[in-house]
């Protein structure tokens, strides 16, 4: 299957409002990249990563500096993202390389050395179900045996009541962050105004398309992964992770 013509409807400009608001959007930002980086510590101190929509390299920072003999391809389909990230990272020139990718498409599916993890935050739920489900099998035969899948992202929260509690821990959480940040509510007042909250204002139009973390666990097993588990969960965030069989 092709996915070519499968629009890439990320801009330049929600890269901007991404960098310029991340910091206070994304639920304990800090801890979710420290704790991926302890999840890939059984790796092989030398293993090569993949991280899938690396944005502005901010994950990838974190586990260059925690791991100080991994490799890794850092993909993004945004000039911007690429630019702040390559120069962020030049300092890890030898283990770092940013390339341009379009996450939906097929054509970077095929590496041809062994990639001992993938790692991904806050960009698959970009893809619909069905591609994410063609993208977590991809992602399987990508990996040498014994490879590790860690995906942070933002999910569909199946229940109304599940979703109401989640919108309303994810507000908390933009609101805090806005006060230790600045000391005023700002930005959490611009979350509110431009409906950032999907488990309030989701958009069936819109870029994003969250999964229900069920679902995706369940795509995680058909597309033959063991070791499936949920990490970590906040305000409809969470961190997963799953690894290939060594046989
Ligand atoms: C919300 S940002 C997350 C960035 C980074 N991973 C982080 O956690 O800070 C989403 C990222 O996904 C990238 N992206 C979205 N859709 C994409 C696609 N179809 N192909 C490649 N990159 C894509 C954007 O360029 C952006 O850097």
């Amino acid at each position: 299957m092709n996915h070519h013509d499968i629009e890439n409807n990320w801009t330049e400009d929600l890269s901007r409002q991404f960098m310029d608001y991340g910091r206070y959007f994304v639920p304990e930002r800090e801890l979710q990249m420290h704790l991926i980086a302890g999840l890939l510590s059984d790796l092989d101190p030398k293993a090569f990563l993949v991280e899938l929509c690396c944005g502005e390299g901010l994950l990838t920072e974190v586990l260059l500096e925690n791991h100080p003999l991994f490799t890794i391809l850092a993909l993004d389909g945004s000039i911007e993202m690429l630019d702040k990230a390559q120069h962020r990272l030049s300092r890890f020139s030898k283990r770092c390389q940013c390339q341009l990718f379009d996450l939906a498409s097929d054509s970077w599916r095929g590496f041809k050395f062994s990639v001992d993890a993938i790692v991904s935050s806050l960009a698959i739920h970009h893809l619909t179900g069905p591609l994410k489900q063609v993208l977590f099998q991809d992602l399987y035969k990508l990996l040498s045996p014994g490879g590790l899948l860690i995906i942070a992202d933002v999910l569909e929260v199946a229940s109304m009541a599940g979703r109401k509690l989640a919108a309303d821990e994810w507000d908390r959480a933009v609101r805090q962050r806005s006060f230790d940040l600045d000391g005023n509510y700002k930005a959490f007042e611009f979350f509110e105004r431009e409906g950032w909250n999907m488990h309030r204002h989701l958009d069936p139009n819109d870029i994003d398309k969250p999964s229900p973390i069920f679902s995706q666990l369940k795509w995680l097993e058909n597309a033959g992964f063991i070791q499936i588990d949920v990490n970590w969960l906040l305000a409809g965030h969470a961190i997963f992770s799953a690894r290939k069989p060594l046989d």
